[in-house]
């Protein structure tokens, strides 16, 4: 078995193998002049089971391409099996068309790793589950809730806590969350959008009054969905806002939004690499190593 880092979470592909009780693959990538990505294995993987850690996180297509690029050198280098552990999916918003004449991006990014070779891929909380069938090859699901639950449980922040979906696609999540967090209740915020990254919050399904809510999400990217959502929680009477999210994006103006005061927390993981993450003090990223 050998586990190889791309560029874009090398931290967090060190962890993974530290976990392990494994040293990281020596990987030689570089770019060309003009932007091109060059790979080459140090080591032979001739027969080994060869694990490629490359979230496709900003920049999501320099990181995609490196991944194909990894993924094509452990082919033709003879790998037995390439399972390429993609902690952040990018293009996974992509999964259906809205309008006429769009693309379905994720579908086609799944083609595309699959075509470079992989096996196997492994995903964690992918934006919508219904994705892992764009891929003919095993998909291995994981999701950020265990750590992120665990660490809500440690800190005992309140009894009278309600789970929020901050759009009605991410109830099934957030249900899922309140189960495991002592059957919480689920409140509901009817959020609709006026174009790309632009999210507009219309009403509150549920009760938020004098309770700790605790907003959950897959992602968090220019912060709009979140930040919307909290501050209706505080007009509905929320005592304290938290938001728990697998992947921070965090896009501009996203760190503005986080900070803005309206967030007793914000509890991220390390799918996206922290040094992307301007800090800020309410902000806390947990390993999914
Ligand atoms: C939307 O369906 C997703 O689950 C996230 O809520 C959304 O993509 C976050 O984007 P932003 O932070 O830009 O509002």
């Amino acid at each position: 078995l050998r586990i190889f880092s791309g560029t874009a979470n090398p931290s967090l592909a060190k962890e993974i193998a530290c976990y392990l009780g494994m040293d990281l693959g020596k990987i030689n990538i570089k770019r060309f002049a003009d932007g091109e990505v060059y790979v080459q294995l140090q080591e032979s993987v001739r027969g080994c089971d060869v694990f490629l850690v490359q979230p496709t996180c900003p920049p999501v297509n320099e990181n995609l391409v490196e991944l194909f690029v990894m993924i094509d050198a452990c082919r033709r280098a003879s790998a037995r099996s390439i399972t390429a552990v993609i902690p952040y999916f990018g293009y996974a918003r992509a999964d259906r068309k809205t309008q006429g004449r769009e693309s379905i991006a994720a579908k086609l990014t799944a083609n595309l790793i699959t075509e470079a070779g992989a096996n196997r891929v492994l995903v964690c909380d992918l934006h919508s589950g219904q994705s892992m069938g764009y891929f003919d090859i095993v998909v291995d699901h994981v999701y950020g809730q265990p750590v992120i639950l665990e660490y809500l449980e440690g800190k005992q922040i309140s009894r009278d806590i309600v789970v929020v979906s901050p759009d009605v696609g991410g109830v099934a999540r957030a249900r899922g969350f309140a189960k495991k967090l002592s059957d919480a209740p689920l409140a509901i915020v009817d959020k609709r959008r006026q174009g790309h990254n632009v999210a507009e919050v219309m009403n509150l399904i549920g009760d938020v009054k004098g309770k700790v809510a605790v907003l959950v999400d897959d992602m968090i990217d220019t912060a709009g969905t979140i930040a919307n959502a909290a501050a209706l929680l505080k007009d509905e009477g929320a005592r304290a806002v938290y938001a728990c999210c697998t992947h921070a994006v965090f896009s501009p103006p996203a760190i503005e939004r986080l900070s803005s005061g309206l967030f007793e927390e914000v509890i991220v993981t390390n799918t996206i690499p922290p040094a992307l993450k301007n800090d800020f003090p309410q902000l806390t990223v947990l390993s999914v190593a």
